[in-house]
C-alpha cells in the first residue's frame, strides 16, 4: 500500500513537470499525445529511479506496465483466436471462421517492444492482429519471444525464425489451409528488426521450400552500430522514445555490461575490424536530401571500447549489414516510417538499400507520425493516428498479398 502510494505521488510530480514540454507543430491531438508522452517518460522516470534506490530493476518496472493490459485469446463471430505453441514458443492464432473455398492468406506478427517488453497479448496487438484476420480473410500467427535482459541476442531471433520454420512446411500450411504463396512477415519496432532478420534468413536459406512472399515493416529498428543518425539528433528527447531510453534498452539486448550504453553514448563503441560496415549505414549517402538537412556527416571513431561484442556486427541484429547479395533476394516490402521518430533512418536508409539491388518497396512516410504509433490504437490512450497507419499497411497487405 505505502510503496502505491509512492509511486502515485511521485507519478504526479513528475507528469506535472513534464506535460509542458513542446511538441512539433504538425502533431495532431495534441493534448493526447502530450499526456501519453508524458506518462511514458513519467514511467522511465520512475523506473530508473527504482533502480538507482535498488528496489527493482528498470526493466521489471516497465514490464510491469506491460503486462496491466495483456488479454486473453477471445474468439468472436469472425475469428477463432487462441493460444498455443509452436515447437516450445507461444503463438496466438487468429483463424477466420468463414468458410472459404480456396486456401487463406497468413500473416506471421512479430510485436515491437525494444527487445525486453510486450506481448501479442497486448490490447493494441490483439486489437491489430484480429482487425487484420478478419479485413483480409487471412490466418494471422502472433508470435513471443524471449526478452531481455532474461536473454540476450540472438534468442529473440531464434524463437521468431523457428516459429516461421515450423508454420512454413507443407503439413503445418495444409493444417491451416494456408495458400503457401501468400505468405507476409510483419513487425513493429525492434518486432519489425526481428521481421527483417528473419526474412532474410528465410529467403537466402536454400532449404526452405516454401518462400515468403512479402515482409511488412512499420516503424523498424534495423541497425544497432550508429547512434548519432540525423533522425537520432533531431528526436533526442523525442515523443515516446528518447536517445537515452533507446540505448538504454538496446544495450539490453545484448549485454548487461554498463560499459556499452555508455560508450553507445558518445556514439563510440564498434571496434576496428567493422570499418567495412559502415558504408551500410552512411547517411551522407543513404538518405535523401530532404531527411538529410544540414546535418554533418562524422567518420566513425572506431576502436575505443573496452569491450568486445561480436554480435554488435551480426546482420541477424541489424539487418541493414546484410550485403547486397543477400538483400536481392528479399521478397515485395512495405515500409511505413515516421518523421518525428528517434529510428526514423533506419528505415529510410532500409528502402534505399532496398531499391538500389532492385527490391520492389512501398515506402509510406507520415510526416506527423511519431514511434509506437500502432500501440495507440485501443482506449484509453486511442490516436487517429494509430488507426492510420493500421489503415494505411492492411490496405497495402489486401492489395499485394
Ligand atoms: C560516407 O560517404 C561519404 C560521401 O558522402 C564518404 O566521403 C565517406 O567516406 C563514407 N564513409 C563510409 C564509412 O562509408
Amino acid at each position: 500500500m505505502g510503496f502505491k502510494a509512492l509511486c502515485l505521488g511521485i507519478f504526479c510530480v513528475i507528469f506535472i513537470s513534464h506535460i509542458y514540454t513542446p511538441l512539433p507543430v504538425n502533431i495532431e491531438e495534441t493534448w493526447k499525445v502530450m499526456a501519453l508522452d508524458t506518462i511514458v517518460k513519467t514511467c522511465t522516470f520512475m523506473a530508473t529511479c527504482f533502480e538507482n534506490i535498488g528496489i527493482m530493476q528498470y526493466e521489471e518496472f516497465i514490464s510491469m506496465i506491460f503486462h496491466l493490459d495483456y488479454t486473453q485469446p477471445q474468439s468472436d463471430e469472425y475469428v477463432t483466436v487462441m493460444d498455443t505453441e509452436f515447437l516450445d514458443i507461444p503463438v496466438r492464432l487468429y483463424l477466420p471462421k468463414r468458410k472459404s473455398e480456396t486456401a487463406r492468406r497468413a500473416v506471421i506478427y512479430v510485436h515491437g517492444g525494444a527487445f525486453c517488453f510486450g506481448s501479442f497479448r497486448q490490447t493494441a496487438f490483439d486489437f491489430l492482429n484480429r482487425w487484420t484476420a478478419k479485413k483480409l480473410d487471412a490466418v494471422v500467427v502472433a508470435v513471443d519471444y524471449r526478452l531481455a535482459p532474461q536473454h540476450h541476442f540472438p534468442a529473440q531471433f531464434e524463437d521468431v525464425l523457428t516459429v516461421v520454420k515450423f508454420f512454413l512446411q507443407p503439413k503445418i500450411l495444409s493444417k491451416y489451409r494456408v495458400d503457401p504463396t501468400r505468405i507476409c512477415i510483419s513487425g513493429d519496432s525492434s518486432g519489425g528488426a526481428l521481421a527483417a532478420a528473419v526474412t532474410q534468413q528465410v529467403q537466402n536459406d536454400p532449404g526452405i521450400k516454401h518462400k515468403i512472399k512479402m515482409q511488412a515493416l512499420l516503424y523498424p529498428a534495423l541497425q544497432a552500430i550508429e547512434s548519432y543518425l540525423p533522425s537520432h539528433r533531431e528526436n533526442e528527447h523525442g515523443i515516446i522514445l528518447t536517445r537515452e531510453t533507446a540505448i538504454k534498452l538496446i544495450s539490453l539486448y545484448f549485454t548487461k555490461d554498463e560499459a556499452l550504453p555508455k560508450a553507445i553514448r558518445r556514439n563510440q563503441y564498434m571496434p576496428l575490424e567493422s570499418k567495412h560496415l559502415f558504408k551500410f549505414v552512411n547517411w551522407s549517402i543513404l538518405l535523401p536530401e530532404k531527411y538529410r538537412k544540414d546535418h554533418i556527416y562524422t567518420e566513425p571513431i572506431l576502436g575505443q571500447a573496452s569491450f568486445s561484442l561480436p554480435a554488435l556486427m551480426d546482420s541477424r541484429a541489424s539487418p541493414l549489414l546484410a550485403k547486397d547479395s543477400q538483400l536481392q533476394k528479399l521478397p515485395l516490402t512495405y515500409l511505413l516510417t515516421c518523421q518525428h521518430d528517434l529510428i526514423r533512418d533506419d528505415g529510410l536508409m532500409y528502402v534505399s538499400r532496398l531499391r538500389n539491388v532492385g527490391v520492389q518497396v512501398a515506402h509510406d512516410h507520415i510526416e506527423n507520425g511519431i514511434h509506437g504509433a500502432l500501440s495507440y490504437m485501443t482506449s484509453p490512450f486511442y490516436l487517429h493516428l494509430g488507426l492510420k497507419i493500421r489503415d494505411k499497411y492492411i490496405s497495402w497487405l489486401d492489395k499485394n498479398l
